[in-house]
């Protein structure tokens, strides 16, 4: 097979790395990919979100799937242009991957398919929003209604920081389009997870389950990013709890897409807030895999990934099983100092070749570059994600750090605390 796989991070580097794996693949391309990717894949100058494109790298290379990485092209109907053209793809239509692309759309269908999440509001008007606000009452969450690059949300403790959370994304236009129209939700309590499972349109096969870490500094202090870090499996997540997910959340959902004329293909991405009591209940969907949880995923996963992508996309998950390392996978992302505010770009990373990647220790590269002279530089926020298996968590943390610290950056950081509730 000639995969295609579209993105340029961690997550797509880590996919990349399990389907070069696969002995059903026999060319692999990755558009844009980075300089991690270029050691697994042809790397094709063409950005995930330039949909024509795409469409016309896979056609030129012939290309037998396409797996889609990232949430904006999905959003922007690129498996459905593909689909369009005869190229098979991994992810959801358009239609379905407003499971990501609109908080009001997926608040709606929970709602109407009785799946636990947060009692809400949608607004497109400011007053009738801040009335609710008023009545509500805080803790509460204010939510840009588009995609906002994961910064559209504000989780209010006071009515006050919620009132201009709707003034900024509605009257201030901080998050352009996306803001125009708001949900406003319930605080849910408890411990926060993230599911993972494929779903072929009718059938779901769950995947594992993980915890990241998106404030930037130790002890979950500081501004949200993307994440800083990751683990997998997640100890909040017993085969139990795993076991209520689907047949509370998944299932529910791949039916309801299924019955509503847009049926989810791809993988579902389960943000959870966990509670004892009130069980697992739905903070968002995404329509894609998370970064870096990807990085932890791929790892642990021991079964060949492509068929399992193959089967997702052609309708036969049913007969798939998929077999796992019980051991946990930590990822520990190095970010350019400043991240998630302004940072340097250019800044030289040494000390990659110090570290010998196995099975158990890989460096996944999400925003570097390579100069002419083969120096590899930091070009993004979130720069590397090194990610490592260990027989405990405990385990896990310590070969990861052993490996940043083999690291030579000067103008990056990571947290020293990931996996701290697991270890
Ligand atoms: P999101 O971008 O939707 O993942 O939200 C960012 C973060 O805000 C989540 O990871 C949660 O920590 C928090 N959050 C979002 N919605 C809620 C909610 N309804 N209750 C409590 N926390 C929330
Ligand atoms: N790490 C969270 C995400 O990918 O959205």
């Amino acid at each position: 097979m000639k995969v295609l796989v579209v993105g340029g991070g961690g997550r797509e580097h880590a996919l990349c790395w399990a389907i070069a794996d696969s002995p059903l693949c026999d060319a692999l391309y990755c558009a844009p990919g980075n300089p991690g990717i270029a050691a697994l894949a042809t790397c094709l100058p063409v950005k995930a979100e330039d949909i024509d494109g795409i469409v016309a790298a896979a056609r030129d290379h012939d290309v037998d799937l396409v797996v889609v990485g990232p949430e904006a092209p999905l959003v922007a109907g690129l498996v459905d242009r593909l689909t369009e053209a005869g190229i098979k793809a991994f992810g959801p239509t358009a239609a379905a991957a407003r499971l990501e692309g609109s908080k009001g759309f997926t608040r709606d269908f929970l709602a109407r398919h009785g799946i636990p999440s947060a009692a809400y509001g949608r607004f497109a008007d400011l007053e009738e929003a801040k009335a609710y606000i008023r009545a509500q009452g805080a803790p509460i969450v204010v939510k840009a209604d588009g995609l906002a690059a994961g910064k559209g949300v504000v989780v209010a403790t006071t009515v006050d920081e919620a009132l201009a959370a709707v003034d900024d994304m509605m009257a201030g236009g901080a998050f352009g389009g996306a803001g125009e129209e708001v949900v406003i939700e319930e605080f849910l309590d408890g411990e926060e997870a993230s599911f993972f499972a494929l779903i072929d349109g009718t059938t779901a096969l769950p995947l594992a389950a993980a915890q990241d870490h998106k404030r930037a500094y130790d002890g979950d202090e500081g501004p949200n990013t993307g994440g800083m870090g990751a683990y997998s499996p997640a100890p909040v997540v017993d085969d139990a709890m795993a076991e209520r997910i689907m047949a509370e959340i998944v299932r529910p959902t791949t039916a309801g897409m299924a019955a509503e004329g847009m049926p989810f293909k791809g993988v579902l991405f389960v943000g959870l807030m966990i509670d004892p009591v009130k069980g697992p209940r739905v903070v968002e969907y995404n329509v894609r895999f998370g970064d870096p949880e990807c990085q932890g995923l791929m790892m642990r996963l021991k079964s060949d990934l492509l068929p399992a992508l193959m089967a997702t996309v052609d309708g036969t998950l049913s007969h798939m099983t998929l077999r796992w390392r019980d051991e946990t996978a930590m990822t520990v992302v190095m970010a350019a100092e400043g991240y998630p505010g302004s940072y340097e770009k250019g800044t030289v990373i040494g000390g990659l070749d110090n570290l010998s990647e196995t099975a158990d220790l890989v460096v996944f590269h999400a925003g570097t570059d390579r100069r002419a002279d083969g120096t590899v530089i930091a070009v993004g926020g979130r720069v590397l994600g090194i990610t490592a298996l260990g027989a405990t968590p405990r385990d896990a943390r310590d070969n990861a750090y052993a490996a940043v610290d083999k690291i030579e950056w000067p103008q990056g950081f990571c947290r020293r605390d990931i996996g701290w509730r697991a270890v």
